[in-house]
């Protein structure tokens, strides 16, 4: 018996213009999708922008309705939308940004559990690494890999 500790890196940001510049324009993408947000409930507008292997950038914002499970978040719009519209391109970085009343929130926004789930199977599907940022406007984290924000990922391979 052993006890294990486990080591994540990840990069932290004190504002948009400290990132690489692919970084901040996806970041930016993220913002304008954010406009889109549907979120009468919550109120809680986020918005996401994904590049894709050849460059492209799919928007996605949470999607809310009244019966309250039938909505989606954002990412999951987002990473819907690519593999709906451009199968078999790698998802190489998804930026993320929420706050309320369609503000940006200071602080990092973080996906939920089932998003991070999604985005595990696409880049299992791919191969590649997808890098996530999380905007915020005065602290943001860029995590390299799915694997850092969702560790012991359960794919297709564990039911082998
Ligand atoms: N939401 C997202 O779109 N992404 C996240 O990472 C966290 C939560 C949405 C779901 C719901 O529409 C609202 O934010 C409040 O939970």
């Amino acid at each position: 018996m052993k006890t294990v500790k486990l080591d994540i890196n990840y990069t932290e940001y004190s504002s948009l213009t400290e990132m690489d510049p692919k970084d901040q324009e996806l970041v930016k993408e993220a913002i304008k999708a954010q406009k889109n947000s549907y979120a009468p409930y919550s109120k809680f507008n986020v918005g996401a922008a994904i590049r894709l292997e050849d460059g492209t950038v799919v928007r996605g914002s949470n999607q809310e309705n009244a019966a309250y499970p039938s909505g989606l978040c954002a990412e999951r719009t987002a990473m819907f939308a690519a593999n709906a519209n451009y199968p078999g391109k790698a998802m190489v970085s998804l930026a993320i940004v929420g706050g309320f009343g369609y503000d940006v929130a200071d602080t990092p926004c973080t996906p939920c559990g089932a998003c991070r789930q999604v985005m595990a199977e696409y880049q299992t599907l791919s191969g590649k690494p997808m890098s996530i940022i999380m905007f915020g406007t005065k602290k943001s984290w860029k995590f390299d890999k799915v694997d850092d924000i969702l560790p012991f990922i359960f794919d297709s391979f564990n039911e082998k």
